[in-house]
């Protein structure tokens, strides 16, 4: 009898628990992740980017598996940074060895344990996909509790069967001014900002932390805030939605520039012989092309790439977008080789860092036909 009563007692209390959960869960979860679509209070113009999901499968399958899809991750979630516990990289330039340290919780975190002992230094963020590099970022107080940003001094770089340690581009000769520039260079101001907005669609940096962050290049970065959208779809209403269709060559090789067109890697390579802003910032070197200038508008980012996938290796696929103008009776045709691998003689892969390629956007006839650094172009 007892034993019957204290079963029906904590079952009933078990399904009290559950109820008062889902009540939790729907008012504080459930909303935000907006997965009914039918919030009402509009807190902020965008939805999560999984609503977006829901309507455009296609678009979304394409765009996870692309480099945009994987811009921006905590080092509790990274792989990489979990590869680096217990190991140690020796400063080329320092008399330093940084010592590295992977912890569940809290993630990533370094020290120098030579000169500064034990104490550690967090490394919480990690930037890229990983497909050329990582690079980690922490945010710290100054002495007047303002926060700043450290790009850590080492960087992780792809090889065939992993990692590469090394030091971050732009590192090279950095004389550290203060203490915590002995684990990195300090940013502050735009410099910090633009490093988060750039790989991420939405978050404001608040007290060493990211708020409402919504991490890697997602729909709503390219595309805008979603919700007045989502609403309009939702009640019938097409309109309050400004998407691309309009959009002239112009305004979309500028808004694929907002990121593109960076500086931010540049220190050592401005003394290759060609100016590497132009090889590594496609937008600014495309519109320099003859092919973009001369050519009505009818040329962009778009016309070559699907600004959803993760970019085609196909030459062909190329070389056919050269032909789709190049081809035309009243238009310039090559009188090197007018039906094949364009790409290497005229948009060649160049080597920017440690083996990275680029490819050179600013189309043009070369004095330097390259020894094309890459055999990619080759098997056409
Ligand atoms: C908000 C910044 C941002 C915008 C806007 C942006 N990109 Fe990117 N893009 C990135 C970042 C960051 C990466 C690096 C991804 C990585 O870590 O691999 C990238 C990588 C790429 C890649 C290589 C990645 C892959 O998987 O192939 C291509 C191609 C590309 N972008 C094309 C475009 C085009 C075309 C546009 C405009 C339609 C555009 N991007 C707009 C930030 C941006
Ligand atoms: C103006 C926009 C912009 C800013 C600012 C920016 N990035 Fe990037 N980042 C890009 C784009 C675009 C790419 C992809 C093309 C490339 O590698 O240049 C990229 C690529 C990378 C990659 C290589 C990813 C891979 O595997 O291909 C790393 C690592 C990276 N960024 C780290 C950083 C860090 C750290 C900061 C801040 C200190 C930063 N970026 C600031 C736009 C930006
Ligand atoms: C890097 C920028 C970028 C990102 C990220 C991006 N888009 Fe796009 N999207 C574009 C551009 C540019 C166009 C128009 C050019 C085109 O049709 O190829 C476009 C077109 C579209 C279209 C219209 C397609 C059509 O055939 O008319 C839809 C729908 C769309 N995107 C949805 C999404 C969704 C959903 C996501 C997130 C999963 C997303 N996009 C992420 C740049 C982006
Ligand atoms: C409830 C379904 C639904 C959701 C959720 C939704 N869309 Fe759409 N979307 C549509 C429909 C339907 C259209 C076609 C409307 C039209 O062509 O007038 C469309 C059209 C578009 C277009 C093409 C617009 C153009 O100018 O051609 C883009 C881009 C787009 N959506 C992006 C997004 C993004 C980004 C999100 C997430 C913020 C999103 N959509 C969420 C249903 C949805
Ligand atoms: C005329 C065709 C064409 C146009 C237009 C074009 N690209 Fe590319 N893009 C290429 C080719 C070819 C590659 C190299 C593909 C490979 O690796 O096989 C490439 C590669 C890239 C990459 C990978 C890194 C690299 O440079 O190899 C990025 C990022 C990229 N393009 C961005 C852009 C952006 C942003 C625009 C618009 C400003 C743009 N592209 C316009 C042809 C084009
Ligand atoms: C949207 C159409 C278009 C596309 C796509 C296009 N071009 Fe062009 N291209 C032009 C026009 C127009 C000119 C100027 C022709 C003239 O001078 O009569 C031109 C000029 C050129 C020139 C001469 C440049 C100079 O400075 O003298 C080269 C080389 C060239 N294109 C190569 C290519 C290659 C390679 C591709 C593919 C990667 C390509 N084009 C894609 C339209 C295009
Ligand atoms: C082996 C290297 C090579 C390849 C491959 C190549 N080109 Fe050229 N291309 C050249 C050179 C060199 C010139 C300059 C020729 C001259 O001025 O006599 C040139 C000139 C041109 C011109 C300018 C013609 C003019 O009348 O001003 C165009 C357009 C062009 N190429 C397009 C292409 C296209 C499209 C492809 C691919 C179908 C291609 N090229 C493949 C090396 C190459």
């Amino acid at each position: 009898m007892r034993n019957r009563l204290w079963a029906t007692a904590s079952i009933l209390a078990a399904v009290c628990l559950l109820a008062a959960f889902a009540w939790w869960y729907r008012v504080n979860v459930g909303n935000k992740s907006d997965s009914s679509l039918t919030s009402t209070v509009a807190k902020s113009p965008h939805v999560a980017e999984h609503v977006c999901t829901e309507c455009h499968s296609e678009e979304a399958t394409d765009h996870q598996s692309s480099g945009h899809a994987d811009t921006f991750h905590t080092t509790v979630e990274s792989e990489a940074a979990r590869w680096l516990n217990n190991r140690t990289f020796d400063d080329p330039e320092r008399p330093y060895s940084y010592a590295y340290h992977f912890d569940e919780e809290t993630g990533l975190s370094v020290s120098i344990p030579k000169q500064f002992g034990t104490e550690s230094f967090p490394l919480p963020y990690v930037l890229g996909s990983g497909h050329n590099a990582l690079t980690f970022l922490s945010l710290v107080p100054d002495r007047l509790g303002d926060t700043i940003g450290v790009e850590h001094r080492v960087s992780l770089y792809r090889n065939d069967d992993g990692w590469d340690l090394d030091l971050t581009p732009g590192q090279r000769t950095h004389l550290p001014q203060q203490e915590v520039e002995h684990f990195g260079k300090v940013m502050r101001g735009d410099k910090l900002t633009s490093c988060v907005a750039c790989h991420t669609t939405e978050g404001e940096i608040f007290r060493q932390r990211i708020e409402d962050l919504n991490p890697h290049v997602g729909c709503q970065n390219c595309h805008g805030p979603g919700r007045e959208h989502v609403t309009a779809v939702e009640n019938d209403t097409q309109d309050g939605y400004i998407g691309f269709t309009e959009q002239s060559a112009r305004e979309e090789v500028d808004m694929c520039g907002r990121c593109h067109r960076s500086a931010h890697m540049d220190a050592n390579e401005k003394e290759s012989p060609n100016d590497i802003r132009i090889v590594r910032f496609q937008s600014v070197g495309l519109v320099q092309s003859r092919c973009f200038t001369a050519s009505d508008g009818r040329l962009r980012c778009t016309t070559c790439h699907d600004p959803h996938k993760t970019v085609s290796r196909d030459a062909i696929h190329y070389v056919d977008r050269c032909l789709d103008c190049h081809r035309k009776p009243d238009a310039a045709s090559c009188p090197v080789s007018p039906r094949t691998n364009c790409i290497q003689c005229h948009m060649p892969a160049i080597d920017v860092h440690r083996g990275i390629e680029f490819h050179d956007h600013w189309i043009r006839v070369r004095s330097d036909v390259p020894e094309a650094t890459s055999t990619k172009d080759s098997d056409e």
